[in-house]
């Protein structure tokens, strides 16, 4: 058991715990990813994340160009996600200012065909459509696009047998603040 007053031990702990993309035989990881609508009003959606650079202080999703969160992140590069992990007892939520990589070359390569269908939907996301099933989805490279979350700030919380609640900034490298739970 680590010691729970250990502060760069809990930072620890959310970093090996958002380590775990998906791949064979593993879950993938859902979260939800907030948004700012271009006229104000907050959006969320579960995404999953595809992957978390500790050394870079990065997390990674994958997404159509065409959806309103890249509308959305176009405007304004704020978001935040937020994990509730059951096997940690843990609530991670990361603040990120998140880059649009466009292509993102290189990645399209190690899309499994199956999930490529999640990239080319027409129409486009969210357009009215006249029943259920009118659409096609049609794998188009040009539509799939990387958003590379700089973390800027974490705030987890552990329910532990007595909670436990931190924030972490990149600004002062990562040093933690307890806060009331
Ligand atoms: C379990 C689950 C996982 C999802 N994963 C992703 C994802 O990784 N990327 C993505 O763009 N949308 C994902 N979606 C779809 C989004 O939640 C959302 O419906 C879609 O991206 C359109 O969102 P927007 O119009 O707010 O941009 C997922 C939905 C579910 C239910």
């Amino acid at each position: 058991m680590t010691d729970p007053e250990d502060l760069s031990g809990f930072l620890d702990l959310a970093w090996r715990r958002l380590d775990r993309r998906p791949g064979a035989g593993r879950d993938p990881l859902l979260m939800t990813l907030a948004t700012v609508a271009p006229d104000g009003w907050p959006e969320a959606r579960m995404v999953v994340l595809r992957g978390a650079d500790r050394a870079a202080g990065r997390l990674e999703i994958h997404t159509d160009t065409a959806t309103a969160k890249v509308t959305a992140l176009q405007a304004d590069p704020r978001a935040e996600l937020v994990f509730w992990d059951a096997g940690a007892d843990l609530q991670i939520r990361a603040a990120l200012r998140v880059s649009i990589l466009p292509q993102a070359a290189g990645r399209w390569a190690q899309i499994p065909e199956s999930s490529r269908m999640a990239y080319g939907t027409r129409p486009a996301p969210g357009s009215p459509i006249p029943s259920a099933f009118a659409y096609d989805k049609t794998p188009d490279p040009a539509r799939f696009a990387a958003l590379i979350g700089q973390v800027e700030a974490f705030d987890l919380v552990h329910l532990g047998p007595r909670h436990r609640r931190a924030r972490f900034l990149a600004a002062d490298g990562w040093r933690g603040q307890w806060l009331a739970p």
